[in-house]
């Protein structure tokens, strides 16, 4: 593995869930991996499970992070070829990740997208540029449309949760409602990695918020909630705003996932990457209860990230 952006950067997400869980059981079964060697986490966004369990899995390589708030601390950074940088932005992307990729063997970037052009963030513009000018291997802290060590972690946490081997669970993915527009990456990304892994997914939704068919395509797409949900296993919970009226908030609060909606489901254990807004997205009964996977889903972050940067580290040293 040389960078880490998608599912298509894994060659089998099978073999890459079950190191990862090998890995959980012996956390510094590699702590010399990474001796010497620095990782750069640039977040143009917010963070909390994504800054601390990249770091914790660097910590446990044995490897050196140091962290660039941009949106706070960095210079403004212009990623538009040919630029007269006559405004805000003070520093080119050309310059800025060629610096990085001097400082870090590894590169990790959160770029979120704007939501306002549906074009501009389609282009994956931010995490392309720092690809083609840092030098290093560039790992994806959640871009403009996907968020793969969310997914990783959350293969890992349906693996750990299923027992019944030769039998395929019924994943769901149901989205939620939201005040604010949220981008669609955790949803696109669950999607493709659940496909990928072989799992059964149905996606449920309002009409008008379905999501990129890319990401999608072999996923049965069920507009009724109650009918989407009848013998799920596993209902990932998860809001995006719209990708066909771009960027825009849907209103529909009876989308909020509550107990009483699980009448019909089979094992019935609840997913959500957090942050959640309670009572909201969804209803205090089902995350205080044995239902819910979400804090085994953000543990389960560390090793996703571990196992990752493992793998991009035995390429840098190859035995
Ligand atoms: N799930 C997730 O990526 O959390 P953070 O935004 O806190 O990193």
């Amino acid at each position: 593995m040389r960078n880490f952006t998608s599912v298509s950067d894994v060659h089998d997400v099978q073999a890459l869930v079950d190191e990862a869980i090998r890995m959980k059981g012996t956390p510094a079964s590699h702590l010399h991996q990474g001796a010497g060697k620095t990782l750069g986490l640039i977040f143009m966004n917010p963070s909390l499970r994504t800054r601390i369990s990249t770091q914790k899995a660097a910590a446990n390589l044995g490897m050196n992070a140091m962290v660039l708030n941009v949106d706070k601390d960095g210079w403004a950074l212009e990623f538009e070829e040919g630029a007269i940088m006559n405004g805000n932005t003070v520093e080119h992307v050309k310059e800025a990740a060629a610096v990085m990729g001097a400082y870090c063997d590894i590169i990790g970037i959160r770029c979120f997208p704007g939501l306002k052009n549906r074009e501009e963030d389609d282009a994956e513009i931010v995490l392309n540029q720092f690809m083609r000018y840092a030098g290093v291997p560039v790992i994806s802290l959640e871009s403009a449309t996907l968020h793969p060590f969310q997914s990783l972690a959350d293969m890992i946490t349906l693996h750990e949760n299923w027992n019944s081997p030769g039998k395929k669970p019924k994943v769901v993915l149901s989205w939620a409602p939201h005040i604010k527009p949220l981008p669609q990456a955790v949803a696109n990304s669950f999607s493709e990695w659940t496909l990928a892994a072989g799992f059964d997914l149905t996606i449920t939704h309002p009409k008008g918020l379905e999501l990129p068919e890319r990401f999608t395509k072999g996923a049965h797409i069920v507009h009724d909630q109650n009918e989407a949900l009848q013998g799920a296993d596993f209902i990932y919970v998860k809001n995006w705003s719209s990708y066909t009226n771009y960027g825009k908030v849907h209103e529909a609060p009876e989308w909020m996932l509550r107990e009483e909606k699980l009448k019909h489901c089979a094992l019935g254990k609840i997913m959500h990457c957090l942050p959640v807004r309670r009572n909201l997205e969804l209803s205090d009964d089902l995350l205080d209860s044995n239902r819910s996977l979400v804090i085994q889903q953000a543990e389960n972050r560390v090793w996703s990230a571990q196992v990752v940067l493992k793998n991009i580290l035995s390429n840098l040293n190859p035995a």
